[in-house]
């Protein structure tokens, strides 16, 4: 059992590369936690969907919308990664600020990504890759403490080309949010 995750650098690091964005018409964030990048997202996408695998972290989200005056043009629902939406283009834009931290066993679904911190990153991008729309972006947090080579290698294979959008060096470790786009797209 975790707990709900508060934000920290990575979520304002993912926060401000959300708001560079121009707006969308139907977006999507896995793992929305406390619910802080949902309610930024909210002012982007007429309509926003929240996932997340912990039900308290839904229900954070939910009351945090709520408190945002954003409820209109939102739902949250509680699965795992994309899980219960269809295999179609349909999402402009989505948002993941994973567990990245390498551990063999993940005692704690909010902060441990699996054994070389990109494995939940690494489902996720496969899952998102069917569903992204042909012109949509894919952002995602990634940290020097995972395996940030083999996970662009996994997004090369699945046809997206990446950049990184935003940076911190921190005391311990490096993040960048990378975002990916169809090879396809110009
Ligand atoms: C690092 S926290 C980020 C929370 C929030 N978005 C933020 O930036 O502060 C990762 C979140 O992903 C959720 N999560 C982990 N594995 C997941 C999965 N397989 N499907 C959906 N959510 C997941 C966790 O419960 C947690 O809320």
């Amino acid at each position: 059992m975790s707990d709900v995750y508060q934000p920290a650098e990575d979520t304002f690091l993912l926060i401000d590369a959300v708001m560079d964005l121009p707006n969308f018409e139907r977006a999507i964030e896995v793992g929305s936690g406390s619910g802080v990048v949902s309610v930024a997202l909210a002012c982007k996408a007429e309509y926003l969907i929240s996932t997340d695998i912990d039900l308290k972290s839904c229900y954070a989200t939910l009351e945090r919308l709520r408190e945002h005056g954003r409820r209109t043009g939102t739902d949250v629902v509680c699965c795992d990664l994309l899980s219960a939406f269809r295999e179609t283009p349909i999402f402009e834009l989505i948002v993941f600020n994973p567990p990245y931290l390498p551990s063999e066993q993940v005692q704690d679904v909010s902060v441990f990504g699996g054994e070389h911190g990109i494995e939940t990153s690494v489902e996720f991008l496969r899952q998102a890759s069917c569903r992204l729309s042909r012109s949509g972006r894919i952002l995602l947090v990634a940290s020097s403490l995972s395996d940030v080579d083999r996970l662009r290698q996994t997004a090369s294979k699945l046809g997206l080309q990446y950049k990184t959008l935003r940076y911190v060096r921190l005391f311990f470790e490096e993040l960048q949010v990378i975002e990916f786009r169809n090879e396809t797209y110009k």
